[in-house]
């Protein structure tokens, strides 16, 4: 097993190792008031594959469970599901000395922890990652979130996690799909600065999982320890993702979300050669290995379309954007550009016109 500690303004542990699943009632135990109720929240895909391992582990510690199951997919992060879940929290008479348990990918990860964020004001929940998208990224570092109609992310807070359990078992039952999807995040890693990572990339990864995630962990833990909030490093870990959250948007997130990220990499990496701001070799690196994972590199979207909701996006300040551009192979860094100059900018990455 292996233990990354973040030191946040909520210091807690990022435990990673096969078969920590049963532990969960374990590990519980020593962060919450014995006897205390916990709200496991998860879909309707992972439920019927782990609901009952976790149920049955925290029933043993001697919690009192309650379910929310939430349909599987990105439309389950919205204003109506949080709804729900408040008032079923507040039906079931939690307090703050109950906890949320996040059962799942991103979605569940984002919903569950801004229902924890903002009940009460605040009560604590645990995060265990099944996709591997939230193992390497969306389970560490205390951002939750919701969508509106007009973009994705838009209400949030942070909100830092007790615990976070990572069980690289549960990715056998993963789809391909949904590893290439994580797998879009771990090369995003490589690109903004870890040329090391992309070396390990380059190579046959499949028996060292563990050893990829706790590389990820570490390299987030780094960076929101140093940038809770996001107002500098932080940032580097949107790129790619100015596009990529206009992709999921206009493809009604038939185009998931690391998928999409992908996509907004290699259109950032070609802009900024376009812009004489990078290494001429990196698109080509960077197409090899997105490749390499089962992601596709073509934008389907016109850039005028794509600059239509990325204005809508939080990366806005004013009539700027701070967008994120590879400079070199394993470095990335923050560029402010007029809002005006989004469509070009996309069209200097490839973007149709
Ligand atoms: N997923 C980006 C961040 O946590 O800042």
């Amino acid at each position: 097993m292996t233990t990354i500690t973040v030191k946040t303004s909520r210091t807690y542990d990022v435990v990673i190792g096969k078969g920590l699943l049963d532990s969960i009632g374990a590990r519980l135990s020593g962060l919450i008031p014995p006897k205390s109720a916990v709200f496991l929240v998860s879909d309707d895909h992972v439920y019927p594959l782990y609901g009952e391992t976790v149920c049955g582990a925290l029933e043993a510690a001697g919690f009192t469970v309650f379910t929310h199951i939430a349909p599987a997919g990105e439309r389950s992060k919205d204003a109506h599901r949080l709804t729900k879940l408040w008032l079923q929290l507040a039906d079931a008479g939690f307090t703050r000395s109950d906890c949320v348990v996040a059962l799942g990918g991103g979605v569940i990860g984002d919903l569950a922890g801004f229902a924890a964020a903002t009940y009460l004001r605040g009560i604590p929940y645990y995060q265990v990652p099944t996709s591997l998208l939230a193992m390497v990224d969306s389970s560490v570092g205390g951002k939750t979130a919701i969508n509106l109609a007009a973009g994705k992310n838009l209400c949030g807070a942070f909100w830092q996690p007790i615990e976070v359990l990572c069980d690289p078992a549960v990715l056998t039952t993963l789809p391909e799909d949904y590893l290439a999807d994580g797998m879009a995040e771990i090369l995003k890693y490589g690109y903004i600065g870890n040329p090391a990572l992309l070396e390990v990339l380059a190579g046959d990864i499949k028996n060292s999982m563990e050893d990829v995630i706790a590389r990820c962990v570490a390299h987030k833990r780094d960076i929101v320890e140093a940038d809770e909030r996001e107002s500098g490093i932080r940032r580097l870990l949107n790129l790619g993702h100015t596009a990529g959250h206009a992709i999921e948007k206009l493809s009604e997130h038939r185009i998931p979300h690391g998928h999409a990220v992908a996509i907004g990499m290699l259109l950032a990496a070609k802009a900024a050669v376009a812009l004489s701001l990078c290494d001429e070799s990196l698109p080509a690196h960077m197409e090899g290995l997105l490749t390499r994972y089962g992601l596709d590199t073509v934008c389907p979207y016109r850039a005028e379309e794509l600059a239509r909701y990325a204005l809508l996006d939080k990366k806005r300040t004013g009539n700027h954007i701070t967008l994120i551009l590879p400079t070199a192979i394993g470095k990335s860094v923050t560029y402010q550009i007029a809002a005006s100059a989004l469509t070009d900018f996309f069209l200097k990455g490839g973007a149709p016109a």
